[in-house]
């Protein structure tokens, strides 16, 4: 079915739906989900009939209804929230009292959906903290809301899937007991983020690109993902967590596959998770003796950030003043296979940087000499750089000859953005829901990739456990002299954002 709705350009509609969610009066339902619902239902990625279903503790109806048009209000950027389009969608909103922990809660949770009646289709958002993973999706299942007769019942579970490999196993060993794995998607969201898929376009929608994307042409690969933020509200978890877990493990790795991997036999779910787990299998296992020499680990001090001052992470509330948590993680991965024997992809990650930028830059060999009659040694090796975000597109930096009556090589940087028009861009969260109701996995990450990551970033996090210090670097700067050394050898060394 062909559908193109009024704002994104999507071509497949989906079946009403109930759309429950745990964690409804949580930061994530009021930031990401809610906003992401309307816009969803006003461009038909969400069929009209469906519900959106909060399970809720200690709120009552009318109570949640404002949270929920609050959270509009501060988080949709004025985005249609008219009085008329508030009572359409509030019309929608149905609510089923109740805590995770009681069996009840479940229960009642199933009596509501069958009062409501008709639709049998439900997708159950965990918007909850990680622990409650498990014994949700077992509640469901006794209540008998897993079964799939009539329609389909699909669970999406948010990051961190697991703490470590051990945590992630036994999570997946719980889940799979009562779901069927093709129930399952664990959403990483940097995968829903359209210059992310755009990376597979240009990889595999361009002939130029493949000859050179190998070994022969390319001398390394940096990842990255910049913040400015600190860790505003979140210090609980991420002092057990820091930028390893949080971003390494998951969204960084994620991006890697991407890059690295052999184009699929087609584009659909199984086939393109099978070749991205075909990289992850190649990546060199670190040795102990490995980790210090292909990691750095940092954590930010006092600082300016955008004009402002900022405080240390150690003065942070709810952060413990010895803590040495990484606000700042890289590690240099080697993929052992034909392709890329040989060259390095740095992915590296940090909080209260400079600037806000997450890329990925390709770096090309150096040409073999310099031709021209001039004082510059060999020119600048060539970059390609897929900007993911702010602004997303692609740089290309070539050497180009100065004008004048000279041979003389200045650099130049070729600029295409990728989207003109920003509000043709389709938020992470509409992508990766609307791929949930129509049942399409392929941007979701499978019970095996998830596993193989752990055990990739296992040895460096026992490495890292019980550290009592930590290199420190000045907030709003890219003072880590240790990101140098684990680039010295690359081409260009380390390559910040520009
Ligand atoms: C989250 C991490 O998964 O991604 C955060 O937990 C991080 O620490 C965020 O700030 C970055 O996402 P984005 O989309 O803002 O780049």
């Amino acid at each position: 079915m062909s559908t193109q709705n009024k704002r994104l350009h999507c071509t497949e509609t989906s079946a009403p739906t109930n759309i429950v969610i745990f964690g409804a009066t949580g930061d994530l339902t009021k930031r990401k989900l809610m906003p992401a619902l309307v816009r969803m239902l006003d461009c038909g990625l969400v069929h009209p009939d469906s519900r959106i279903i909060g399970v809720v503790r200690d709120m009552d109806h009318g109570k949640w209804l404002q949270l929920v048009r609050d959270g509009l209000m501060e988080f949709s950027n004025g985005d249609g929230m008219d009085d008329q389009c508030w009572q359409t969608f509030a019309a929608r909103l149905k609510i089923v009292p109740g805590d995770l922990d009681d069996e009840t809660t479940y229960g009642r949770l199933a009596e509501s959906l069958e009062q409501l009646g008709g639709m049998k289709n439900a997708m159950f958002y965990c918007a909850i903290p990680p622990g409650w993973y498990g014994k949700t999706v077992t509640g469901l299942n006794r209540a008998g809301l897993t079964a799939e007769d009539e329609g389909y019942r699909r669970i999406v579970i948010e990051k961190p899937f697991g703490m470590d490999l051990a945590s992630a196993r036994a999570l997946n060993r719980e889940l799979q007991a009562v779901i069927d794995e093709s129930q399952i998607y664990r959403i990483d969201h940097y995968l829903g983020k359209e210059s992310v898929q755009n990376l597979l376009v240009y990889r595999f929608a361009n002939s130029i690109m493949e000859p050179l994307w190998n070994r022969n042409y390319i001398d390394n690969i940096q990842i990255s993902v910049a913040e400015t933020l600190g860790i505003e509200y979140r210090a609980k978890y991420y002092e057990h967590s820091g930028a390893l877990r949080d971003m390494i493990q998951s969204h960084l790795m994620q991006l890697m596959t991407l890059v690295a991997m052999e184009p699929p036999v087609e584009f659909t779910a199984n086939a393109v998770r099978d070749e991205k787990m075909k990289v992850l299998r190649a990546l060199r296992r670190f040795r102990p003796q490995d980790v210090n020499t292909h990691s750095v680990a940092a954590q930010y001090a006092s600082g300016h950030v955008n004009g402002d001052d900022v405080q240390a992470y150690v003065r942070e509330d709810d952060v413990s003043p010895d803590s040495a948590t990484e606000t700042f993680a890289a590690v240099r991965f080697h993929i052992d296979n034909w392709r890329w024997q040989g060259v390095p992809f740095t992915l590296w990650t940090g909080k209260r940087l400079e600037k806000k930028a997450s890329e990925v830059m390709i770096r090309f060999r150096k040409p073999p000499f310099n031709l021209f009659d001039n004082h510059a040694s060999i020119p600048a090796a060539n970059a390609l750089v897929f900007r993911l975000q702010p602004d997303g597109g692609v740089v290309l930096r070539m050497n180009a000859k100065m004008p004048g009556l000279t041979t003389d090589i200045q650099r130049l940087v070729m600029r295409a953005p990728y989207a003109n028009d920003a509000t043709a861009v389709a938020d992470a969260y509409e992508i990766l829901m609307h791929d949930v109701l129509t049942g399409d996995s392929t941007l979701f990450s499978r019970a095996d990739e998830v596993e193989e990551s752990w055990e990739i970033v296992e040895p460096i996090l026992s490495a890292w456990k019980g550290r009592f210090s930590i290199e420190r670097y000045r907030a709003g700067t890219w003072d880590i002299p240790a990101m140098d050394t684990l680039t010295r050898d690359c081409v260009g060394g380390w390559h910040r954002p520009t």
